[in-house]
C-alpha cells in the first residue's frame, strides 16, 4: 500500500506542493525517512504551510525554514517545537554563513525561494557541502530559467547563465571519471554527486562518494587505460605504446586544440 502521508499533510496545510504535484516526488524520496532524526532546512517559508507538514511528516526531525521577510510564528501559527525560522535571503553569504554554523550539516535541503536563476546558483554552491553523504538537494520552480523575467532566457537554452544549465552540467560530476580529456580539471562537486534527476520543474541531486574507476578511461586517459590493458596480456609494448601512447595521443591533443578554438571563438567558457 503506498504512503499517502505527505501528500495529506501538503494538502491539509494548503501547501502548493500539492497543487503542483511535487508530492508524488517528496514521497518517492522522503518516505523512508519519515522516522528518522533528520535535519530538513527549506529556503523559502512564506505563509509557512510547508514547514507545518514538514515538521508533522518528520516528527523526530528539525525543520529550519529560512526567509528574506520576517515570519510571525504567532499569527501564521507554527507551534510546532521542531520548527527554526530565521530570516535572511539564500543570496547572502554571511547570512548563509551564520546559518551552517548553527545547523551544521542537513540531510534535505529544499530551495523554495526567489527562484532566480543566479540566487539557486549561489545558494547551491554554498550549501551543498553541508548536505550530508546520502543527503538530497531539491530545487523547485525550475521553470524560471526559461524565463526572461525571472532572470531566466527561453532564447538561449544550451549556454544561458540559468540554474538548468548548471544542474544540467552537474551530470559531468557525476560523470567526470569518464572524461578522456588529460587536461580535465577537476571541481568541487566532482566525485560527490550520485544522481541529477530532472523533472516538470523540479530537480533533485542526490549528494554521495562518486569515484568508482571507469572501465574505458584512467586518469582522464583513454589511450593509457587501453595501453596498460593491452600491455598486461602481450608482450610486445613497443607496438602498443606507438599505437595508444603516441598515435592516440596525437588524436587526443588535436581535437583538444580544436575544441579549445571552437569554445573562444564561440566564447564559451
Ligand atoms: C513560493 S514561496 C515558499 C512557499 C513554501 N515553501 C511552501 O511550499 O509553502 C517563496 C518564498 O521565498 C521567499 N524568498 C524570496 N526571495 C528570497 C530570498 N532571496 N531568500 C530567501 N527567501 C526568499 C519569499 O519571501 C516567499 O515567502
Amino acid at each position: 500500500m503506498s504512503d499517502t502521508l505527505l501528500r495529506n499533510l501538503f494538502k491539509k496545510y494548503k501547501s502548493d506542493k500539492y497543487n503542483h504535484k511535487y508530492f508524488k516526488i517528496y514521497e518517492t524520496y522522503l518516505n523512508n525517512f519519515k522516522r528518522r532524526k533528520i535535519k530538513l532546512l527549506e529556503i523559502g517559508v512564506a505563509d509557512g504551510s510547508s514547514v507545518k507538514a514538514w515538521s508533522k511528516f518528520f516528527k523526530k526531525g528539525k525543520i529550519v525554514g529560512i526567509d528574506i521577510k520576517e515570519i510571525d510564528k504567532k499569527k501564521l501559527q507554527i507551534k510546532s517545537k521542531n520548527i527554526d525560522l530565521l530570516k535572511g535571503s539564500q543570496s547572502n553569504l554571511i547570512f548563509l554563513d551564520e546559518l551552517v554554523n548553527k545547523y551544521k550539516s542537513f540531510d534535505f535541503i529544499i530551495d523554495d525561494g526567489s527562484h532566480f536563476p543566479k540566487d539557486v546558483i549561489k545558494s547551491f554552491k554554498f550549501l551543498f557541502p553541508y548536505l550530508k553523504k546520502g543527503g538530497i538537494y531539491f530545487i523547485e520552480d525550475t521553470q524560471t530559467s526559461y524565463n526572461h523575467f525571472f532572470g531566466g532566457n527561453p532564447f538561449d537554452l544550451k549556454y544561458a547563465n540559468t540554474h538548468l544549465n548548471f544542474f544540467k552540467n552537474l551530470s559531468d560530476s557525476l560523470n567526470y571519471k569518464e572524461i578522456p580529456n588529460p587536461f580535465y580539471i577537476k571541481n568541487s562537486f566532482d566525485g560527490f554527486i550520485s544522481n541529477v534527476s530532472f523533472y516538470r520543474n523540479i530537480v533533485v541531486i542526490t549528494k554521495n562518494i562518486n569515484n568508482m574507476e571507469s572501465n574505458l578511461v584512467l586518469n582522464n586517459s583513454y589511450e593509457k587505460k587501453r595501453y596498460l590493458t593491452k600491455t598486461k596480456r602481450n608482450k610486445n609494448k613497443m607496438k602498443y605504446f606507438f599505437k595508444y601512447l603516441v598515435l592516440f595521443r596525437i588524436f587526443t591533443l588535436i581535437l583538444f586544440i580544436y575544441s579549445l578554438i571552437k569554445r573562444l571563438i564561440l566564447l564559451r567558457f
